[in-house]
């Protein structure tokens, strides 16, 4: 297992939409475990692959629950995933992402989804998720579609936050030289 280098605002493979996985098995077993790793180490809650370099719609989630006083971990690995419904009930959460360091963001979602993927051997599976699962899911759905959480801030604030977001890239390119 390794962790990988996980790209910040600014680096364009973030802004890709990216490539359906193909390739399951031992190949996409390894990512999975990198993944995994990865955002423990950067104590995240999900991670899609873009986020490390790889243009594949690929996602991993490790979120903590308690479920009647007991605290577990659910951990998902979902490849191509598609949402094929979705609640009208709307929730709003404050989001963090790990490629926008020190950023939160409010997004309003559907408080509910239903997500079609395939598992890491490429078979069909159904998710149904909701409350914090289903925060996560969608978010790192956007990354596999390019799309960040300053997407979701109205003009003027998108406007105000334009020099933290340009600092966030400048310093990233100037961290991948030296
Ligand atoms: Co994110």
């Amino acid at each position: 297992m390794a962790v990988m280098k996980i790209l910040v605002y600014g680096d364009p493979v973030l802004r890709k939409v990216a490539e359906p996985v193909t390739d399951f098995g031992p190949n996409l077993e390894q990512i999975a475990a990198d993944m995994l790793e990865t955002m423990e180490k950067g104590d995240g809650i999900g991670l899609a692959a873009p986020q490390v370099g790889l243009s594949i719609r690929f996602l991993v989630i490790g979120l903590p629950v308690e479920e009647e006083g007991v605290r577990k971990m659910i951990t998902l690995t979902l490849a191509n995933p598609e949402i094929v419904a979705e609640s009208e009930e709307l929730a709003t959460c404050e989001e963090g992402c790990l490629s926008l360091p020190e950023i939160n963001i409010q997004v309003e979602r559907p408080e509910a989804v239903t997500v079609n993927y395939q598992d890491l051997q490429g078979n069909p599976q159904v998710l149904e998720a909701d409350d914090m699962l289903a925060v996560v899911v969608q978010h790192e759905m956007d990354h596999l579609d390019g799309v960040l959480i300053t997407d979701y801030l109205p003009m003027l604030q998108r406007t105000m936050m334009r020099s933290k977001l340009k600092r966030l890239s400048e310093e990233h390119a100037s961290s991948t030289q030296g």
